[in-house]
């Protein structure tokens, strides 16, 4: 059993020791990348890992290496997406940012989420046995009896340059690994966890380990031109299913059925009268 105290609130949980250290020489020792996670740093607590990485790419300029990788145990201001809060129990779950410099047009950035959401759901496929959904744009769900859970979430950051090209991104990556049903957070979309959906805590170890591999396989594919648009329409959760869209402008809502993303990543939705919408953005809730 170990303990955490974070902002003067114990916690502690079991966990298996060794499976769950994430520190540097652990992690160094199992990763089998080339490239990807090469440059790791371990940060026991941190305000956001994005934030954090940002802050060191912006200082460092070209000297970070793509793939560098800042991971944590606990953070104070964990974000997701439409400036939500993401918040994980100390030492319950993976936490971390990736560095990327693609130099890919503006409109391939959403290959990186994609490409991390199909790098996210098999590594929890090879370590946990589960089958892993995506929910567009930026979530990993599951299906626990005939209803859908999130897990996990994606968050980009980029750094567009004169030239129209990305010159650099941070992915934030957030799944729930052992965080327990009481301390699951309570949000619109029902959270889980994956020992919630196990019922025995999972390696956070293997599962990085996995996911490295995963996403650097994942972004050569993408880098040599191959587009993630298939292998994400198969994982969608709400392909051909009627969908309400809201957009981050406050517009009203757009219902339909959704037929998939576009090349870019953008969802595509058909309304009653048979006309295609593509939003670049959003909140999709099942009706
Ligand atoms: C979402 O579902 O809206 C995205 C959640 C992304 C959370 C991760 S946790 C590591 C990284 N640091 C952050 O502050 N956010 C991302």
């Amino acid at each position: 059993m170990r303990w955490f105290f974070c902002l003067g609130a114990p916690y502690y949980y079991f966990s298996g020791d060794d499976m769950d250290d994430l520190r540097e020489t652990a992690v160094q020792q199992v990763i089998t990348t080339h490239w990807l996670g090469r440059s790791y740093r371990y940060f026991p607590s941190v305000g956001s890992t994005n934030d954090l990485l940002k802050e060191a790419a912006d200082r460092r300029l070209s000297q970070l290496p793509a793939g560098t990788v800042f991971l944590t145990d606990y953070q104070r201001q964990g974000r997701g997406r439409l400036n939500r809060r993401w918040d994980s129990p100390a030492g319950s779950s993976l936490l971390l940012s990736v560095l990327f410099r693609p130099a890919w047009p503006a409109e391939q950035a959403n290959w990186l989420t994609m490409l991390a959401c199909l790098a996210g759901a098999e590594a929890v496929e090879e370590i946990a046995g589960l089958s892993v959904h995506v929910k567009w744009p930026n979530d990993l769900v599951v299906n626990v009896q005939n209803s859908w859970h999130k897990f996990g979430g994606l968050l980009l950051e980029g750094n567009l340059g004169d030239d129209g090209r990305l010159q650099s991104a941070i992915l934030g990556i957030g799944i729930n690994v052992n965080v327990p049903v009481d301390q699951l957070p309570e949000t619109s979309f029902p959270a889980t966890s994956l020992l919630a959906i196990k019922g025995r805590p999972v390696s956070r170890l293997a599962l990085l380990q996995h996911l490295f591999q995963r996403l650097e396989t994942r972004y050569e594919l993408a880098d040599s031109g191959q587009s993630p648009q298939s292998a994400w329409t198969r994982r969608m959760m709400n392909v051909n299913k009627r969908v309400g869209i809201v957009q981050a402008d406050g517009t009203d809502e757009i219902s339909g059925v959704v037929t998939g993303t576009d090349e870019w990543g953008q969802l595509q939705l058909r309304d009653d009268d048979g006309k295609l919408h593509t939003f670049a953005a959003g909140d999709v809730t099942l009706h």
